[in-house]
């Protein structure tokens, strides 16, 4: 080894041994006779001391010359510091450095390397190896190592083992877009990243594996967000002979002991809710019940207290729902009309945004006041449950439109309000979501989860006459409202897998052509078997109580998935093209 200690180990313990640390420049402070340096590795900051007088001159001067990231040798005595540091753990000390070595010098980082960058997005991820040298991000990904530990930790107990699948497979119509990689030796064919291992997970069960798992790359080629990343992470599990129980309760148990070993946090039993509640309660399939604001609805399936009194908008609509935010009467003319132009943007598309103030005084006050009279305002009040101070806001439309938007507000308001606070988690199963949903531009319908899904058994005659109302035996793990898992109970009989396919409108032979390897399987013996995967960047960002997956991934693609880094995606040769037997059209130059 090149160094005796790292940068984040010594103390007074170490005070009079001599001690060789490699390192980083983080920052040279030249006072005249006395230079401190601080020298800076994974593991923390050592502050070297050179003084004249005591440190040999040629050493001094050789410490003058050294910039920002040079990579140096320091050898020399621990002593105690004058001037302690509580901020660091090598605060107490500092080395009296006798011998000094460049190991490499550097240029100035086009960024400083400090907690608060100057470095813009772009720049930290084209010399994205200098960004991963600060705390922040490195913590990010040392947080993600110990989430991977702790995972493989649990799961092992539990025997489950660990399998890897293919990354060259084969393009299928169902799901995301495909990334495909043409094949050199089967010209004008070409294989497809996986989405997903689902069908092979499967076979393995059928293979009699019983208990996988795999922390895996997927690849989806589709539009990109926050916490969505063309390639990311799944921890990928499946179990044979089990109960839709069983895998909630195992799951459970390991986001629990994830929790535990990473967060040092005991997380309580995780609630369930219907899909059903979700979309009433939240208008979302994935609510954040970090904060309760949920949704009354004035015109629904259950009452109407709004038609009949001259607002068309109101009568018109097939719903009316809203949100009570505690507290919010208070708010002005001005931020209401704030709030209704954030309504009203293209994201969200709300034609508009009715109020009610229940004021501190007991006063009633509307936006709507021409059309309904207090006694009619006053029943929404009692149907909100409101209290005096609170500040209703209603949205009317279609069904779906309605609480689709009222979901963008509310979580806005809970925002607002301080409601959303990333330390405070609130984990929730998510259950019996529909098993198809209906593609009206393609007029088809689609599987909600994937095509592998079993329906309730007690469904399973909708199939035929309304298949919108078969219910799945899938279900999401949701926290803080970011979907961090999803799985569910899978079809393991070829005769409904078949008719499955049909229902999404396969044709038996291209059911075949594109899934016979899975169905055949089904007919030598496969067992009963469930499943669930976990977006892996999902939860270490969750845990690392960020929005964005990027700074838990080290080498990131950026919102047009580009790695701004290694230039990729980029041209490739003639000759390559050739070899690969691909035409493309030449590019037209846009000036
Ligand atoms: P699903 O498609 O729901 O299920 O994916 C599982 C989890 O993966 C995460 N995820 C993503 N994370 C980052 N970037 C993305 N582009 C991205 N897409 C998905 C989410 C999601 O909950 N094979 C099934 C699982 C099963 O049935 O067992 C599947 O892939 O957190």
């Amino acid at each position: 080894m090149l160094r005796s200690h790292t940068c984040g180990e010594l103390s007074l313990e170490q005070v009079n041994q001599n001690v060789v640390l490699c390192g980083w420049v983080q920052r040279v402070r030249d006072k005249g006779g006395m230079v401190w340096l601080d020298l800076r590795d994974r593991y923390g900051i050592t502050q070297l001391l050179f003084e004249e007088g005591k440190t040999p001159a040629s050493i001094l001067e050789m410490a003058r010359t050294l910039g920002r990231e040079f990579v140096i040798s320091a050898k020399g005595e621990v002593i105690e510091r004058i001037a302690k540091n509580d901020k660091i753990a090598t605060g107490s000390i500092e080395i009296r450095v006798s011998e000094l070595e460049i190991l490499n010098p550097a240029k100035l980082p086009p960024f400083l390397i400090e907690d608060e960058t100057d470095g813009g997005d772009d720049i930290r991820m084209k010399y994205r190896y200098l960004d991963l040298r600060r705390n922040a991000v490195r913590k990010n990904l040392q947080l993600r190592h110990q989430v991977a530990k702790y995972t493989r930790q649990y799961l092992d107990n539990l025997d489950f083992i660990e399998v890897e699948t293919p990354v060259l497979i084969k393009s299928t119509p169902e799901g995301a877009r495909d990334f495909v990689v043409p094949s050199r030796m089967n010209p004008g064919e070409f294989y497809a990243l996986p989405q997903s291992p689902q069908t092979f997970k499967q076979l393995l069960m059928v293979a009699g594996f019983d208990r996988y798992y795999q922390i895996v790359k997927c690849f989806r080629d589709e539009d990109l967000r926050a916490d969505r990343q063309p390639e990311f992470t799944q921890i990928d599990c499946e179990m044979s002979f089990v109960t839709q129980e069983d895998i909630l309760n195992t799951f459970e148990g390991m986001v629990r002991h994830l929790f535990l070993h990473v967060k040092g946090l005991e997380v309580p039993e995780v609630p369930r809710m219907t899909y059903a509640d979700a979309m009433r309660l939240y208008g979302s399939d994935k609510p954040d019940i970090r904060f309760g604001m949920e949704f009354v609805e004035l015109k629904g399936a259950d009452q109407d207290l709004v038609s009949g009194k001259g607002f068309s908008i109101f009568d018109d609509a097939p719903m009316v729902v809203g949100i009570c935010a505690t507290g919010c009467a208070s708010y002005t003319r001005k931020e209401v009309d704030q709030l209704t132009d954030w309504m009203k943007r293209p994201q969200i598309g709300a034609k508009g945004l009715i109020y009610l103030r229940y004021n501190a005084d007991g006063s009633v006050k509307s936006s709507v006041d021409k059309f309904y009279d207090e006694e009619t305002l006053r029943s929404w009040i009692a149907a909100f449950n409101a209290q005096p101070g609170d500040l209703i806001l209603l949205l009317s439309g279609t069904e779906d439109k309605a609480r689709k938007q009222l979901n963008e507000l509310r979580l806005e308001m809970g925002s607002r309000l301080g409601l959303r606070n990333p330390e405070d988690y609130r984990a929730l199963w998510v259950l019996d979501f529909p098993l198809l949903e209906y593609g009206e531009e393609e007029n088809r319908w689609f599987a909600m989860h994937h095509p592998f899904t079993s329906p309730k058994p007690e469904d399973i005659a909708l199939l035929e006459t309304d298949p919108g109302k078969v219910r799945a035996n899938a279900y999401d793990l949701v926290i803080n409202g970011v979907e961090v898992g999803g799985g569910s109970v899978r079809i393991f009989e070829r005769e409904l897998q078949q008719k499955m396919f049909g229902i999404l409108g396969f044709s038996p032979e291209e059911a075949q052509e594109q899934f016979g390897f899975l169905m055949n399987a089904f007919e030598y013996g496969a067992p009963p078997h469930a499943g669930v995967a976990f977006g892996f960047d999902r939860l270490c960002s969750l845990f690392g109580g960020a929005d964005s997956i990027r700074d838990f991934i080290a080498f990131p693609k950026n919102n047009s998935g580009r790695d701004v880094m290694i230039d990729s995606p980029s041209t490739i040769s003639e000759a390559q093209l050739k070899e690969l037997e691909i035409s493309v059209k030449p590019m037209t130059t846009i000036k």
